[in-house]
């Protein structure tokens, strides 16, 4: 991409980058370099690990969890004596997992499985009774995507399991223009990530970039984009496909970051 004025950039971002002038190029956060970056942000945050470890506590067989990426969720639920089949669409990302396991010892290591697949399609033959999906990804797949991924229940989901899933409760979303954070990449880069909320389209752009790199030509820009879906919407979707949800848990986020729950969702 050349220029910075496509509109899928937070605008703080496009402005950190109005002095740069060279050539920006966009990766995908969960991609071959991004899932780098995603991994030095996600590195010290907590949030659902303790809700999830709650929720999934006597699940006596395997826990099916999509979206497990570099194992965030995957790693302390497994600790906690899960047994987890980890399931995520960027092989990166899997690939982060595969290498942390590999540095843990035996038992841990055996108490995870990964898989390289897209979620909305996913079937490996085995109804889970507990599947998770957690760190609000299900925002990460668009209206088709998410009746397919609902639909997609009767391959993975048992008839008495249980899908809890995390979203953000965007009733009370508050303005993030103009916000950005600043954190240490895994090699000391300066990141600086800005996000937007597009209140018209729901959407939360969220853009990444080594401030060290506005020096260089290229500059790139890692992007995603999080819809924001009111849990209201995702209830009526579960219905669509048979699910209703039975109980919604908060999440305990710190001051100032987006309200989280949890859904927990049962066949009706
Ligand atoms: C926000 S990250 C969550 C990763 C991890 N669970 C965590 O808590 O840090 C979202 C993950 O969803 C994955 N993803 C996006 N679309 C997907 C799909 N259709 N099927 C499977 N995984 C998908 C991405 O590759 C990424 O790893």
């Amino acid at each position: 991409m050349s220029g910075v004025s496509s509109p899928v950039l937070p605008a703080a971002l496009v402005e950190a980058l109005g002095d740069h002038g060279g050539d920006v190029v966009i990766a995908d956060l969960y991609g071959d370099q991004g899932s780098n970056v995603y991994e030095a942000a996600a590195v010290n945050d907590t949030h659902e690990i303790r809700e999830l470890i709650r929720a999934t506590r006597g699940a006596g067989s395997e826990v099916l969890e999509f979206a497990a990426g570099s194992g965030r969720l995957s790693l302390p639920l497994a600790a906690a004596g899960r047994r987890i089949v980890g399931v995520d669409s960027s092989p990166s990302m899997i690939a982060l997992l595969d290498d942390k396991l590999a540095g843990r010892h035996a038992a841990l290591r055996s108490s995870i499985r990964t898989v390289v697949a897209d979620m909305t399609t996913y079937d490996d033959g085995t109804r889970y009774s507990t599947t998770v999906l957690g760190c609000i990804s299900i925002s990460l797949l668009d209206e088709d995507q998410r009746r397919r991924f609902f639909r997609g229940a009767s391959a993975w989901l048992a008839p008495d399991g249980v899908l809890l899933m995390s979203t953000t409760d965007t009733t009370v979303l508050g303005d993030t223009t103009g916000r950005y954070q600043d954190f240490p990449g895994l090699s000391g880069q300066r990141y600086r990530l800005f996000e937007e909320i597009d209140l018209l389209d729901s959407v939360r752009h969220v853009g990444v970039v080594d401030l060290d790199d506005l020096r260089k030509d290229p500059v790139t820009v890692f992007l995603t984009h999080v819809r924001a879906i009111a849990p209201a919407v995702l209830e009526a979707e579960l219905a669509d496909a048979g699910l209703r949800v039975r109980a919604v848990r908060p999440v305990a986020t710190p001051d100032g970051a987006h309200p989280i729950v949890i859904l927990e969702a049962v066949w009706a």
